[in-house]
């Protein structure tokens, strides 16, 4: 067994533990990944400013995003099919990421539903929402994280229609999901995760299963998931969204500035910058350019949180640098979970967050509050 130092040693982990075709599916971006690149290529890009002779023996992670106490600025991002990486996926990655005292977020996609995760833990977390065609089914979604008590909505817009991936495709994960002979004597020879899922809660979309009339098993609610993404889609249905869900708004998947002022005078309570961890627009700039420009474009009036490419607390410094209220992560604890269920995503959380806290340190930074720009050292 490897020690654990890192997110990468998670990486490999759960590359050896989960079945090849999720695997793939967790860690592809869409057609050539030149955004899924970019993500990561513009973070490391950023150099730190290193400062000394600074006192910084009190040090302290802890802030607020969207008005709730976090240890540090780090929320899970959703990740459709996470009980697919590990059984009761959703449940073990909320359970950690509340005993770490971060936000975790449920997507709409997801194997347990709103109503396991919300019987399996005892604190509010936030639900992703994607806009189907039946918006009756919206509604009822809606109403169903407001009976849970999700303390946010996080409303995705960056996928009114699939970017492809392709080694999907090729592992047969497609809609409807057909795995192929290779795919399934590769599961066999991961007896651990067989045992996971099928010890698990529930083996299909959980907020699908039972709610959708006619639809029975993954074949056929994956095909009417697929063939419900709305691509009539428009700022009008985030007003009627707005209408429906009084409560904090966040809006995901925005990369432009213009999209960010709109999202505003929709009434959003904060936004995420993101280019769906480069699984939608191949060739979109990485997140972590844009961000500057939404920060000053919007950031006085909303807060705005981040994502895309963060692996360790280096990047998550950098992107609090250049103005994120807050960040979120997908892979980083997919892949926690991968290798270690529930406390394999705690490793993931307290690795970033310990990275954090040195990299503030050896920067001269001691709260939060303190990170500007000045951090990331300026090439002029
Ligand atoms: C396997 C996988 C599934 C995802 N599913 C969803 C989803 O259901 N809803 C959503 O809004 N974003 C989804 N995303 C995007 C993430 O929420 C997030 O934007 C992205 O993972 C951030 O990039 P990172 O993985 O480099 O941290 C998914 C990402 C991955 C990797």
């Amino acid at each position: 067994m490897v020690t654990v130092t890192c997110i990468e040693d998670l990486r490999k982990i759960a590359c050896r533990k989960v079945p090849r075709a999720f695997f793939d599916y967790a860690e592809a971006g869409s057609y050539s990944e030149e955004t899924l690149r970019a993500n990561r290529v513009d973070l490391e890009r950023l150099r730190l400013r290193q400062r000394v002779l600074v006192d910084v023996s009190s040090r302290d992670t802890s802030t607020t995003m969207l008005g709730e106490k976090v240890s540090a600025p780090l929320a899970l991002a959703p990740v459709a099919l996470t009980g697919l990486e590990h059984g009761n996926g959703e449940i073990l990655a909320c359970r950690a990421a509340h005993a770490a005292g971060v936000p975790y977020t449920l997507s709409t996609v997801s194997i347990c539903s709103i109503e396991d995760v919300a019987a399996a833990v005892s604190k509010p977390f936030w639900f992703q929402l994607y806009v189907m065609k039946d918006r009756g089914f919206v509604r009822s979604l809606i109403e169903r994280a407001a009976a849970a008590k999700c303390s946010a909505l996080v409303l995705t817009v960056d996928l009114q229609v699939l970017g492809q991936r392709h080694v999907d495709i090729k592992n047969g994960l497609s809609v409807p999901p057909s795995l192929k002979l290779k795919n399934l004597l590769d599961m066999a020879t991961k007896p651990r995760w067989v045992a996971s899922v099928l010890s698990g809660k529930r083996w299909t979309l959980g907020n699908l299963d039972g709610h959708v009339k006619g639809m029975e098993g993954v074949k056929s609610l994956a095909q009417w998931v697929g063939r419900q993404f709305d691509e009539t889609l428009s700022w009008k249905d985030v007003e009627w969204i707005r209408s429906v869900w009084p409560g904090k708004l966040v809006i995901k998947g925005i990369l432009d500035v213009q999209d960010a002022k709109l999202a505003v005078k929709a009434g959003a309570t904060a936004i995420v910058v993101s280019n769906h961890g480069g699984r939608q627009l191949d060739g979109a700039p990485s997140s972590i350019s844009m961000l500057p420009k939404l920060v000053d474009a919007v950031g006085c009036e909303i807060e705005v949180f981040f994502d895309g490419g963060i692996r360790t607390g280096q990047d998550l410094l950098r992107a609090l640098a250049l103005g994120a209220r807050g960040c979120l992560v997908g892979r980083a604890y997919i892949f926690g979970l991968g290798a270690g269920g529930e406390a394999g995503v705690a490793k993931a959380i307290d690795i970033i967050r310990k990275e954090l806290e040195v990299s503030m340190a050896l920067t001269g930074i001691r709260r939060i509050g303190e990170i500007d720009r000045h951090v990331v050292v300026n090439d002029d």
